[in-house]
């Protein structure tokens, strides 16, 4: 590689970065959005010279398709997938991404290997992990997106099946060790290899429920990731190389985090039933004291008269698409003189920041926005509690009860406040599947219905106050 383009491809990696920690701040989310593409963009076109270097065969017919299908599916799929959607599409795009990566890698293994230059152990090992890893995640990224779009009801799993994908990675291993060894290529091993990887990733993720898929989408991200690294290594591209271990270790850690805030050893994600929608889950315990309903304005007095009102939102208000109204009534409370909060538990909605992105697409103030470790210590201060289609993340059961599934997850502790208003439709159970306590006690009133039209009534009630 020439001088420039290694300097070239060193600044893209550097834009890369700089990208990743603009994005871990919602004030400058977008900015570093705007980073990483344009370290892309940059790559994109420095890897032309790049191939007329290696005098690698040019068709810019075919380049100029592929960057104009993938700008347009990029492009309509941005600007027209609902928020509610967004890890179906994270999950499309990673899927999309593993299986170019294995693609890159395959195409060169078998072209290497039926060229004189054959294939050395070094380079056989790099193309091999990344066509594993990148057509399982190929294939399970698919069938996480059918599961999100919901066209699998239940968790397909029967005895012996993580033995038997136990197994199958076995042979898969050992194809893969036959190959490295080999003197001369077996392209019919290579294929079968091919074919069990995007098998194995379909078995992977089959068992697993519905509701973990963001934990699942999370770990194929890392998985494309290192297959992109691999790419890197295989046709000694820098900026592969680069942009491929930060996918690879930041979805590593993004996947940790989030079992960590659900307090479940990611093996229990991957290998348990949970999140499959609540059906298998512990049965509600002995729960002691009675559901208190209330209507909107009566709700909307305690607001109107509180001086310190910390909001709780959850999958409900994303369900109802609510954070407008959420909005709207913070800011009528804000003209009130009540000093109005929003709590945000790490796992509260379906993906990573699902609240902070919903909350910031209907304006409401970052300074407003208080993670869980902040407001926790607060919240024996506050007035009044509303909790907008948040279950899970605010079951005192997480810290009470030493059998429950969620104990020892960290929640919002919305039950130290003076009142607390739950909104919700039904008595229904969240994703974990178990009874909220909350819902009894004694400080607590359920204010029953969709979010949006409940928060529409508080609305009026507190205007009308
Ligand atoms: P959940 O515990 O899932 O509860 C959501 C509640 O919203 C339900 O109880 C439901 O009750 C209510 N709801 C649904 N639609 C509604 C509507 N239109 N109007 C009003 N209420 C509505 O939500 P949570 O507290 O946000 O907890 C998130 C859960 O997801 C946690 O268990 C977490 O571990 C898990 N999880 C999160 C992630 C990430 S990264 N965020 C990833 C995987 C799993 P009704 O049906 O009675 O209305």
């Amino acid at each position: 590689m020439s001088s420039t383009l290694a300097l070239i491809f060193i600044g893209v990696a550097v834009l890369f970065i700089l990208g990743i920690k603009f994005l871990s701040s919602p004030r400058t989310a977008r900015y570093g959005n705007l980073l990483a593409a344009a370290g892309m963009l940059v790559a994109f076109f420095a890897t032309i010279p790049l191939m007329q270097l290696h005098e690698w065969n040019l068709n810019c017919t075919l380049i100029v398709v592929g960057i104009l299908i993938g700008l347009v599916m990029g492009a309509v799929g941005a600007y027209s997938v609902k928020m509610t959607a967004m890890p179906q599409m994270v999950a499309a795009f990673n899927g999309l991404g593993g299986g170019s990566a294995a693609l890159v890698a395959s195409l060169e293994f078998l072209r290497r290997s039926h060229s004189l230059e054959g294939v050395t152990v070094s380079a056989a090992v790099p193309m091999l992990f990344a066509t594993l890893i990148g057509s399982l995640s190929f294939s399970g990224s698919i069938i996480a997106f059918l599961k999100l779009e919901g066209k699998f009801e239940k968790p397909h799993t029967f005895p012996g099946q993580n033995f038997l994908n136990g197994v199958v990675f076995l042979v898969i291993l050992g194809l893969c060790g036959y190959l490295i060894g080999g003197e001369t290529t077996n392209s019919t091993a290579f294929i079968v290899m091919f074919a069990l990887a995007l098998a194995f990733g379909i078995a992977m993720v089959m068992p697993i429920g519905g509701a973990d898929m963001p934990v699942v989408i999370s770990l194929l991200n890392s998985f494309t990731g290192l297959a992109v690294a691999g790419d890197g290594f295989v046709i000694n591209n820098l900026s592969m190389i680069v942009a491929g271990t930060l996918v690879g270790s930041s979805g590593t850690l993004l996947t940790l985090l989030m079992c960590k805030a659900m307090n479940r050893p990611v093996t229990n994600v991957l290998f348990g039933a949970f999140g499959s929608g609540g059906g298998g889950q512990a049965a509600a315990a002995g729960v002691a004291g009675t559901v208190k309903p209330i209507q909107a304005d009566e709700a909307a007095l305690l607001l109107a008269y509180a001086q310190r009102v910390v909001v709780v939102p959850g999958y409900g208000m994303a369900v109802a698409q609510a954070q407008h109204q959420v909005r709207e009534l913070s800011d009528e409370l804000g003209k009130r003189g009540v000093e109005v909060q929003f709590a945000i538990h790490p796992v509260a909605g379906r993906m990573p920041g699902h609240m902070n992105v919903l909350l910031a697409e209907a304006n409401v103030p970052y300074d407003q926005l208080c993670e869980m470790e902040a407001i926790n210590p607060s919240m024996d201060r506050v007035d009044v509690c509303l909790v907008i289609g948040a279950n899970d993340v605010v079951n005192p059961a997480a810290r009470e009860e030493k059998g429950s599934p969620i104990y020892g997850m960290p929640i919002i502790e919305a039950d130290h406040a003076k009142t607390v208003i739950v909104m919700k439709r039904s008595m229904a159970k969240g994703f974990a599947g178990i009874e909220n306590h909350l819902f009894y006690k004694d400080n607590t009133r359920m204010l029953f219905g969709d979010a949006k039209a409940s928060l529409n009534a508080l609305i009026a009630a507190v205007k009308a106050s």
